[in-house]
């Protein structure tokens, strides 16, 4: 069978994931849609807590009580995801369709088994595959990342940083997912190390035709990587469009603010700007917009209705000053 891949490999809409606490319910995630193809990425980025991983773990279907998606769904390779079963989930969803580099995942490689003991785990278990099959594969992902096939044999603590977070990186994609999700994937390493394996990641997306999406606090290596970009603020999305564009003319006051505080070469140390105040409890987000607290450029209207998305030249921005109706 000829299996023909659907143009579009993630179609998220209106994704809604809160937490209920005893404090009260958590707007972690509201409304947030985004699409992406088969050799795109999408650079997820916003100040903590502001929903990131929540987008990550909704999509992976691991969001953890007191958390639920409450509406929405979630298209992976033509796999509707909101409505599976836990089983359903770890048969068919993860790893398969979708797989992810978590936030410090080489330095939960275990200590006892080598490095091709662990790579080979979810081929045997997800699809029987063992042997000589199996270390093929993985041979074959390590190459792909760079890595020599001699450290298939070895142990994790034989390793550097930077090869072990590359054997991860191969780890997830075994299987070959449609989607990739790396969260933080190079924060623990020197900048040297970092910028090699984002580049090979870029390459690497374009060879696998697959999706990949990167969650980080820094937007400089955001806006290098990534094709498109999604600016988040307190559980929404309030930017969206290609990276170039958005990083080239920012429109949301947030994010204006957020490239005007990357520090740049031959900057002078003064002109780096920050952004006063902090994200809100999202038991109790601000009414209205929820970044007008800390907004240079709000006005009556944004502390009473909840800003559109407005499509401004191609990017999609969340805020009543491009609201052309009137
Ligand atoms: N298990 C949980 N129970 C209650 N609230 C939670 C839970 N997990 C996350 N939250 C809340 O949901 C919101 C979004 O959190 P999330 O972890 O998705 O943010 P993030 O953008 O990934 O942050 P960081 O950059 O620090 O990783 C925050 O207000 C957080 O306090
Ligand atoms: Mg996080």
């Amino acid at each position: 069978m000829i299996h023909i891949k659907e143009k579009l490999i993630l179609d998220v809409n209106n994704l809604t994931t809160h937490y209920f606490t005893s404090k009260g319910e958590v707007k972690a995630l509201d409304d947030a849609s985004f699409q992406l193809e088969g050799g795109q990425s999408i650079g997820i980025a916003g100040e903590s807590g502001c929903g990131k991983s929540t987008m990550a773990f909704s999509l992976l279907r691991m969001v953890q009580p007191p958390g639920r998606i409450v509406s929405g769904s979630i298209r992976v390779g033509g796999l509707e995801v909101t409505g599976l079963s836990e089983e359903e989930a770890r048969k068919k969803l993860r790893w398969q369709k979708i797989s992810m580099v978590f936030q410090g995942a080489m330095d939960i490689m275990t200590p006892v088994y080598s490095v091709g003991h662990q790579m080979m785990e979810p081929l045997r278990y997800l699809k029987d595959i063992k042997g000589d099959r199996a270390k093929d594969i993985c041979f074959k992902y390590l190459d792909m990342v760079n890595i020599d096939y001699e450290l298939f044999y070895r142990y994790p603590h034989e390793l550097s940083g930077g090869q072990k977070q590359r054997i991860v990186i191969a780890t997830a994609l075994l299987l070959e997912p449609d989607v990739v999700i790396l969260d933080e994937p190079t924060t623990a390493l020197d900048v040297v190390v970092e910028a090699r394996i984002m580049n090979d990641l870029k390459v690497l997306k374009k060879k696998l035709n697959n999706g990949m999406i990167f969650i980080t606090h820094d937007l400089s290596i955001l806006a290098e990587i990534s094709d498109i970009l999604a600016i988040m603020y307190a559980g929404w999305i309030v930017e969206l469009g290609s990276a170039l564009d958005i990083y080239k003319e920012p429109k949301h006051p947030y994010t204006q603010k957020l490239i005007a505080a990357i520090p740049r070469l031959h900057m002078d140390i003064d002109r780096l700007e920050y952004i006063p105040g902090a994200p809100p409890e999202l038991t109790n987000p601000p009414k209205g917009c929820r970044f007008h607290p800390r907004c240079e450029q709000a006005f009556d209207r944004c502390s009473q209705e909840e800003p559109d998305e407005h499509d401004v030249d191609g990017v999609k921005v969340k805020c009543h000053l491009y609201d052309r109706s009137g």
